[in-house]
């Protein structure tokens, strides 16, 4: 199955490349982007310092240091927006947070990458609406590399029953 939800902890998964939710300054955080911090270990801090930032609905790839020994290559550090009440274009720098993660995914050589829900926890994006927006964008460039996996990673049912609805949702590919 090219797109796949799975329910659980992104830092515990093998894919290619683990997507991140990080911050524009890439200065390290909470939520899951301090799960993954741990479990690449320190390295991936220092490598994600030289980039000086990225702007938000972009992304930037580093090494995956300590994830290599559960068959990860690279971790994807990508950035979405905060959310602001829906009109301050929040749709659009999500999907690009999506779109950049997996345009760096392919020129890597990637075949298989893994996202959280990305701007959905400290950045206060409604489920709701990110779902249809992250998995449409995901469809949308399966549709154009259907030779690549790509995985959502929901770390509560709740979520995961939320990106189930609007899977079901999404018109047929
Ligand atoms: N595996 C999968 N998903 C997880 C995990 C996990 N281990 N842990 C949390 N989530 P968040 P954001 C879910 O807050 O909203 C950081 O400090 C979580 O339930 O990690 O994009 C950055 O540095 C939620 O659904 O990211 C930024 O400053 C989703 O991951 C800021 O937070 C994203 O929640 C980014 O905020």
């Amino acid at each position: 199955m090219p797109l796949q939800l799975v329910q659980g902890d992104i830092s515990r998964q093998q894919a290619d490349a683990l997507v991140t939710a990080a911050n524009k300054q890439l200065m390290g955080g909470g939520g899951v982007d301090g799960v993954i911090h741990r479990a690449a270990g320190p390295e991936l801090l220092r490598a994600i310092r030289q980039f000086g930032g990225t702007p938000t609905g972009t992304a930037v790839i580093t090494p995956a240091f300590n994830l290599e020994r559960q068959g990860v290559r690279y971790v994807i550090h990508a950035v979405g927006p905060i959310w602001r009440g829906g009109g301050a274009d929040e749709a659009e720098l999500l999907a690009g947070a999506y779109r950049e993660s997996l345009r760096l995914a392919t020129q890597h050589g990637c075949r298989s990458v893994a996202f959280p829900a990305i701007s959905t926890g400290i950045y206060g994006y409604p489920l709701e609406r990110a779902a249809p927006i992250a998995l449409g964008t995901i469809q949308e460039f399966l549709r154009a590399h259907p030779d690549m996996s790509v995985s959502v990673v929901l770390y509560d049912a709740g979520s995961f029953n939320v990106f189930q609805r609007a899977l079901k949702g999404l018109p047929d590919r």
